[in-house]
């Protein structure tokens, strides 16, 4: 049976405010080139009032978008108006990834299956571990807890300057997360086999403190979500303690697989060449 939509071309976007600086479009029109399929994404910036008559628009049809990305500012937002948020979505409280389904706009975060795939793709057998800190306790931490939760680590430590912070995520995603101030994380640190930085310590133009990874297991693992540069003053000294170490770049490549699928019909992958393209983009900016 012929399926006319996936001969006719469809259109998805990345929303921000300002969103000039994603890369998105960049990955997601290789993609498109690559796969050959007929079809854009763009960068739509839209302030904070503009949003709400923008997703209507989106839902209506009228913009002729099939879904999109959203970023800063919106992902709550984006959330809150979607007519079925999964149920990531839910407990997160936030969407960065929008599609139209039977006229009802869907909505699911994708920031944890980026990081999980990143992992998996570099360290395969890291999710061994029953321990992981998580270092910092902002917006960006939320879906690496939900994600390393979900994948079965048992205990989940969040590190973080602002101790109430962390609280709220433990209150927010259950018994296996558990709360701490930073005087905490030599002892947390022991045995663990992941350490997730999600803040942007040393990158202020401040000097990161010095950091002590000799208290995690054996074999484990530092990674990074940041990764604008691609080793950050943390990685920097985990390597230099000899730890393995994965940068955030895969997250950003991999977050944004799920979506290309939806919008586009078609599951694409990861690959060097991918990694080059972003890579030599950074290098210009
Ligand atoms: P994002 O949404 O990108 O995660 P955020 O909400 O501003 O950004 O969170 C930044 C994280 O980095 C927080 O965990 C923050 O700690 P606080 O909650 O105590 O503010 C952490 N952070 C930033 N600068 C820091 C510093 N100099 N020392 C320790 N933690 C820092």
């Amino acid at each position: 049976m012929h399926d006319s939509r996936e001969t006719s071309a469809r259109h998805a976007f990345v929303a921000g405010y300002p969103v000039r600086h994603s890369r998105s479009p960049l990955i997601h029109g290789h993609w498109l080139e690559k796969l050959g399929l007929a079809g854009s994404y763009t960068r739509q910036e839209i302030s904070p009032e503009d949003f709400a008559g923008f997703v209507s628009r989106l839902k209506s049809g009228e913009s002729g978008f099939t879904g999109g990305n959203v970023t800063i500012p919106h992902k709550e937002t984006a959330f809150r108006l979607a007519d079925r948020p999964d149920a990531l979505s839910e407990e997160l409280g936030a969407s960065n990834t929008l599609w139209l389904e039977d006229g009802r706009l869907c909505a699911t975060n994708t920031d944890g299956h980026g990081f999980l795939a990143n992992l998996d793709a570099a360290m395969p057998g890291w999710d061994r571990t029953d321990r992981a800190v998580i270092l910092g306790a902002g917006g960006a931490s939320r879906a690496v807890i939900q994600a390393v939760r979900d994948r079965g680590v048992r205990e989940i430590h969040v590190v973080n300057r602002t101790v109430a912070r962390a609280r709220e995520l433990a209150d927010r995603f259950g018994p296996k997360v558990h709360a701490h101030g930073m005087g905490a994380l030599a002892e947390v640190a022991k045995g663990a086999g992941l350490f997730v930085n999600t803040t942007s310590l040393g990158m202020d133009g401040e000097p990161a403190p010095d950091f002590d990874f000799s208290p995690l297991a054996d074999g484990a693992i530092v990674t990074d979500i940041v990764y604008v540069p691609l080793m950050t003053p943390i990685l920097r000294q985990a390597a230099a303690q000899g730890r393995a170490t994965v940068d955030g770049l895969g997250m950003l490549l991999h977050q944004a697989v799920p979506g290309f699928e939806k919008w586009f019909g078609v599951r694409p992958v990861v690959d060097d060449e991918l990694r080059r393209l972003i890579l030599a983009d950074m290098e210009k900016h």
